[in-house]
């Protein structure tokens, strides 16, 4: 395994529309999606999209631990997963300002409007099919992915850039805001 080099924003291939993955259990697949957990993990991010990774290709990781939670009791948490070729379909009208961070946008966070509950389906690393609805965290976190594969970066669906800054100074002010920290994907 190895650990991958992160396209920051600027960098084409974060605008790019990602194709989709021919063959999801292929070796070069598998090398791939374990390469990407690696460097998710070391990054300390709670998810990873193959464009980030300069691989325009329609697939992400992540993960909703327990710690990384919104603390809503309706939270749906996930071990490392990766999604492949995936549909995302936002479920209901309950919309919510979350905090989010990006990989590719080190050292920035900002709050970011995200519907609370979707659906979504695609492949797993086994060729397996499958469809999910979830909400919080987990919805929000797979929103985000799946906005990297349509070269959608999260600055582009802000509506408050009063709500954008840098992590450490909005760390300072949550202590007095008690904004929530959520962890970059
Ligand atoms: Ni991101």
């Amino acid at each position: 395994m190895a650990i991958l080099k992160i396209a920051r924003m600027g960098h084409p291939v974060l605008l790019q529309h990602a194709e989709a993955v021919a063959d999801p259990t292929s070796p070069e697949i598998r090398r791939l999606v374990a390469d990407m957990i690696e460097t998710m993990e070391d990054a300390n991010g709670a998810g990873l999209a193959a464009p980030q990774v300069h691989v325009s290709l329609r697939l992400f990781v992540f993960r909703a631990n327990p710690d990384r939670g919104t603390n809503d009791a309706e939270d749906t948490q996930m071990p490392n997963t990766v999604v492949i070729n995936p549909t995302v379909e936002l479920l209901g009208e309950d919309t919510r300002m979350r905090w989010e961070g990006c990989l590719s946008i080190p050292g920035l966070r900002a709050a970011v409007p995200r519907a609370w509950r979707v659906r979504y389906s695609g492949v797993d690393g086994h060729g397996e099919g499958f469809s999910r609805e979830v909400t919080g965290f987990h919805a929000g976190v797979v929103q985000h992915e799946y906005d990297h594969l349509d070269g959608i970066m999260y600055p582009m669906r802000m509506r408050d850039f009063s709500l954008f800054g840098f992590s450490e100074e909005l760390a300072r002010a949550a202590a007095q805001a008690q904004i929530q920290e959520e962890e970059p994907a």
